[in-house]
């Protein structure tokens, strides 16, 4: 059975297609031809998941899944959230800006809790107007520096509970068994092998 994951990043398809292994065809938006911009308009996690996957069904004709994560930090009411990639001002995806902010922000309380928080809409073209969502959380922390080299985004500042290391020092073994991406792929994984 063929689906398309609504996305291009090599790290996110090698990890889907590793958990679903021969059961599924995964095939990327470059695999579908799709190289527009997919509308990412919405002010949620969920309404951008589904605007992204909604997207493809609708022009594409294939069965689909999107993600969208962020990062939400208790004391800021959830911010950066759905603005994670684009925290700091006039950036898009500029890591350390984002991560420089945010320490900024967050100097001075002693509240740090924090997770990442992940959701993925499945559309299917069966279904014209409907969608399910799955939800994958990590608990945590944020650092008060930078702290290791590995991973990318906010991942030297982020403190997964249970651990004094950050993801970028716990490397990629133990983020992707802990992380909100890989809760929220295997809850999704089990539903389409049901
Ligand atoms: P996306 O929805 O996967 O593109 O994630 C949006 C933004 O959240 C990224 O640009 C990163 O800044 C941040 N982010 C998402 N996942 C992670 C992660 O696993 N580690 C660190 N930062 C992340």
């Amino acid at each position: 059975m063929k689906i398309v994951f609504a996305t291009n990043n090599k790290h996110k398809l090698d990890e889907i297609r590793s958990i679903l292994g021969s059961r599924f065809e995964i095939l990327s938006l470059n695999d579908i031809g799709c190289y527009a911009d997919i509308p990412e308009t919405a002010n949620t996690l969920e309404g951008n998941a589904i605007q992204k996957a909604r997207y493809i069904v609708d022009n594409y004709g294939y069965d689909c899944f999107a993600d969208d994560t962020g990062l939400e930090v208790s004391s800021l009411g959830g911010e950066p959230g759905v603005h994670s990639a684009r925290y700091a001002e006039g950036t898009d995806h500029n890591s350390e800006a984002n991560m420089q902010k945010l320490l900024r922000c967050l100097a001075g309380k002693d509240d740090r809790c924090a997770q990442f928080r992940t959701v993925i809409c499945l559309a299917r073209k069966e279904d014209v107007a409907d969608y399910t969502l799955f939800e994958g959380i990590v608990k945590g922390t944020i650092a008060k520096e930078k702290q290791g080299t590995e991973g990318f985004g906010y991942d030297p500042i982020f403190v997964p509970e249970g651990y004094n290391e950050s993801f970028a020092q716990l490397g990629m073994d133990i983020k992707n068994g802990i992380s909100h991406r890989a809760r929220a792929v295997e809850k999704l994984a089990r539903y389409l092998v049901q």
